[in-house]
C-alpha cells in the first residue's frame, strides 16, 4: 500500500524526532519516498544531514531560499507528495495549523497544501491535556487531519502519563490504513467479524438490572478499527453510551441470551472478537411486576448461568469461525487466568486486561493488554483503547494474511 506513495515528511522540535531517521527508513523499505521539511527546532534533534541520507533527497528548511526556490518552490513542495506527515507534531506546530500561520516552511507548507494531512502528536503530558491543545486537536480533526497516537508512558522529560508520538509501525499502520481507504479496500476486505461489545443487563423486574462497569470502549473501537481495514462487520452492543460506529452493522441488545441469539443468527463469519463484558448470571426469579418493599424482608434473587458466548461459537465444528478472539478482564493472576480461559473456551487467542480498581481499564480511555496466544504471551505498552484496538486489527490482518 505504501509502494510509490509520496510523503512529506515534517520534522517539528520535539526530542521525538530521533525516531524519525528509523520511520524513513521503513516507509523506504515499503516503497514509499520521503521528502523532509526540517523546522528549526526539529534540527536541534535531528541533522539534516541524516534525513536527506536517509530519505535520499534533499531536506527542505528555508522558506525563503533562493536554491529550494529556483528548483521546487514551496507551493510545489507542498503539492508533490500523496500526503503529508508532520511527525513529531508539537503543541507549537498544531497551534500554528489551526491558526493558519505561516511563519516558516513547514507551517507555509500545511498551510498551502491541498494534500490530506495527518499529524503525529508528541509533547509533555501536561501540554497534551492542556485544554488549547485538546481544543486545537478538535478543530484539526475537524478539518480531517488525521491523528495517530500519542500513546501513555513515560516521557522525556521524566513525567508519565499521554504523549509519546506513536511508534514507527503505527504511524506506518496509520498511514497504510489512510491508503488503503482512499483506494475503498483493505486487508480485511472480503471477511466478515463479529464483534461483541458492553456490558449486559439482566433485569431483576422491570425497573431493576444487574449490569457491570463496561463502557463499550473497547470493544466498540475493535468494531471500527475492523471496518476501517475492510472488514464487514456486525457489532452486537449490550446498553452503552458510545455512539454506533461509522460503517458497521449494529445490532443493539440488553441481556446476554439477546447477545447470544443475535450473534448465532449473525453467523457465519470468519472473525469473531468477544469484547462485551457478559453477566454471568441472570436473574431466574424476574417476574413481570416491581418487587416491592416490605418491612423486615429482603427478595432473594434466584440466579441462573448465563449462556457462555464466546465458548458457544468457539465450539469445534465445521461452521467455527476460523479466528475467535476472547477477552479475559481479571483483578489477579492475570496471565494465568487468562491462559486458563482460553483452553477453557476453546478460543484462539485471548486479549488479557487487569481491571482491578486501580488500573482504570473499565470506563478509561487507556488499557494495558497481553495477547495471549498458542505462541505465548505479548505484553503492549499502555494504549488508548483506539490505539489496542488497530494493533488488534493489525494482527488479525497479519493472520488473515497468513492463514485465509
Ligand atoms: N464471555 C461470553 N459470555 C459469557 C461470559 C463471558 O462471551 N457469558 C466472554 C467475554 O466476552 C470475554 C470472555 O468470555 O471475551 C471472558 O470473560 P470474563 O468476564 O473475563 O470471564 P468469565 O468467563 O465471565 O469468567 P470469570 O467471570 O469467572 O472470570
Amino acid at each position: 500500500m505504501l509502494e510509490n506513495r509520496r510523503i512529506l515528511l515534517i520534522v517539528a522540535g520535539g526530542i521525538a524526532a530521533v525516531k524519525v531517521p528509523d520511520l524513513i527508513r521503513r516507509l523506504r523499505e515499503r516503497g514509499a519516498s520521503v521528502r523532509c521539511i526540517l523546522t528549526k527546532g526539529g534540527s536541534q534533534f535531528v541533522t539534516p544531514l541524516t534525513l536527506a541520507a536517509l530519505s535520499g533527497d534533499k531536506c527542505y528548511q528555508d522558506l525563503f531560499s533562493l536554491t529550494d526556490e529556483a528548483e521546487m518552490g514551496h507551493i510545489r513542495l507542498s503539492r508533490e507528495a500523496d500526503i503529508i506527515l508532520v511527525a513529531p507534531a508539537t503543541a507549537d506546530i498544531m497551534a500554528k495549523m489551526v491558526m493558519g500561520q505561516a511563519d516558516d516552511l513547514a507551517t507555509t507548507a500545511l498551510l498551502a497544501t491541498d494534500k490530506p494531512v495527518m499529524i503525529a502528536p508528541s509533547m509533555n503530558v501536561m501540554m497534551w491535556t492542556h485544554p488549547a491543545t485538546q481544543s486545537n486537536l478538535q478543530i484539526l480533526k475537524t478539518r480531517e487531519v488525521r491523528v495517530v497516537g500519542p500513546s501513555a508512558g513515560d516521557l522525556a522529560c521524566g513525567e508519565v502519563g499521554n504523549g509519546r508520538m506513536a511508534e514507527v509501525p503505527e504511524i506506518i499502520a496509520a498511514l497504510t490504513r489512510f491508503f488503503q481507504k482512499s483506494a475503498g479496500q483493505g486487508p480485511l476486505t472480503g471477511f466478515r467479524a463479529l464483534v461483541t461489545s458492553g456490558p449486559t443487563h439482566e433485569p431483576i423486574d422491570p425497573v431493576r438490572y444487574i449490569a457491570n462497569r463496561s463502557s463499550g470502549k473497547q470493544g466498540h473501537a475493535v468494531a471500527t478499527a475492523l471496518a476501517e481495514l475492510g472488514a464487514s462487520v456486525t457489532l452486537i452492543a449490550g446498553p452503552t453510551n458510545e455512539p454506533d460506529p461509522d460503517g458497521v452493522k449494529i445490532i443493539h441488545v440488553e441481556t446476554a441470551k439477546q447477545m447470544m441469539k443475535a450473534c448465532t443468527e449473525s453467523l457465519p463469519a470468519e472473525i469473531v472478537i468477544c469484547a462485551a463484558a457478559v453477566a454471568d448470571w441472570n436473574v431466574e426469579s424476574a417476574g413481570g411486576q416491581k418487587i416491592k418493599k416490605e418491612s423486615g424482608k429482603t427478595p432473594a434473587l434466584k440466579l441462573a448461568e448465563n449462556p457462555d458466548i464466546l465458548a458457544t461459537l468457539a465450539q469445534p465444528g465445521p461452521s467455527r469461525p476460523s479466528l475467535v478472539i476472547g477477552f479475559a478482564a481479571e483483578t489477579e493472576n492475570l496471565i494465568e487466568n487468562a491462559q486458563l480461559k482460553r483452553a477453557k473456551k476453546n478460543c484462539d487467542w485471548i486479549v488479557a486486561n487487569d481491571v482491578s480498581p486501580g488500573s482504570g481499564a473499565f470506563g478509561g480511555d487507556n488499557n494495558t493488554v497481553h495477547l495471549v496466544t498458542a505462541d505465548g504471551v505479548e505484553s503492549w505498552p499502555t494504549l488508548q483503547k483506539r490505539a489496542v484496538a488497530e494493533r488488534l486489527a493489525e494482527r488479525i490482518s497479519a493472520f488473515v494474511e497468513r492463514n485465509l
